[in-house]
């Protein structure tokens, strides 16, 4: 037997079941029951307590939510914003006790009682942090999507002494995506927020 009748006999298999499925065979109740099989059911849910911003929030959560759900759907703080969901385009970056990190990819559960700062947690009343003054001085963004992440990794990227040139900040703010191509000015305002503050505090 040739590789060619293997695929042969595939394709003609692959084209019976189209066959069925278009004179009104309905296959879909095998899948179903398979489907209803392996249904595990949701796990109870879990009280917390989130601190975030400087507040404790207490919630009930299904153990799976993620830190990302849990802000934006639980908390209502939508300032960090769900792109990718795999931890690949940094829109979701939020600070977890003064470090960035991508809240999609960690679960609420599991960072009970850790200082989280948001976007929502950055300015003093009408005091834009300094970082976000500068994002608005230099045109840091066009659609402003990535724009709450680009900000909360740029000040970790400030406190952690990688804003020492523009290939440094390029290097260190690699994990933070901007389908606008604004990074020009993301990268000139983490250099003016570095040279103003020295070193910018989160929240
Ligand atoms: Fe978290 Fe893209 S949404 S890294
Ligand atoms: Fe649009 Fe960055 S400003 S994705």
């Amino acid at each position: 037997m040739t590789s060619y009748d293997v695929t042969r006999r595939e394709l003609l298999a692959g084209t019976a079941v189209t066959g069925l499925a278009l004179a009104g065979v309905n296959l879909m109740p095998d899948f179903a029951a398979a489907a209803a099989q392996d249904e595990v059911p949701a796990p109870a849910p879990l009280d917390l307590v989130l601190r975030v911003n400087g507040t404790e929030q207490r919630l009930s959560l299904d153990p799976r939510t993620t830190l990302l759900d849990a802000l934006r759907e639980h908390l209502h703080l939508t300032g960090s914003k769900k792109g990718c969901g795999l931890g690949q385009c940094g829109a979701c970056t939020v600070l977890m006790d003064g470090k960035r990190v991508k809240s999609c990819l960690s679960l609420a559960a599991l960072v009970e009682r850790r200082e989280i700062t948001t976007i929502e947690g950055l300015a003093q009343g009408e005091e834009l942090h300094p970082l976000q003054a500068a994002f608005i001085e230099r045109d840091g963004f066009q659609c402003g999507y990535c724009t709450s992440g680009q900000i909360m990794a740029g000040i970790a990227c400030i406190n952690e002494g990688h804003a020492g040139s523009p290939e440094e900040i390029r290097e260190w703010m690699s994990g933070n995506i901007c389908r606008c191509g604004a990074y020009e000015g993301i990268v000139a305002a983490i250099q003016d927020a570095a040279r103003v503050t020295g070193a910018v505090q989160g929240g």
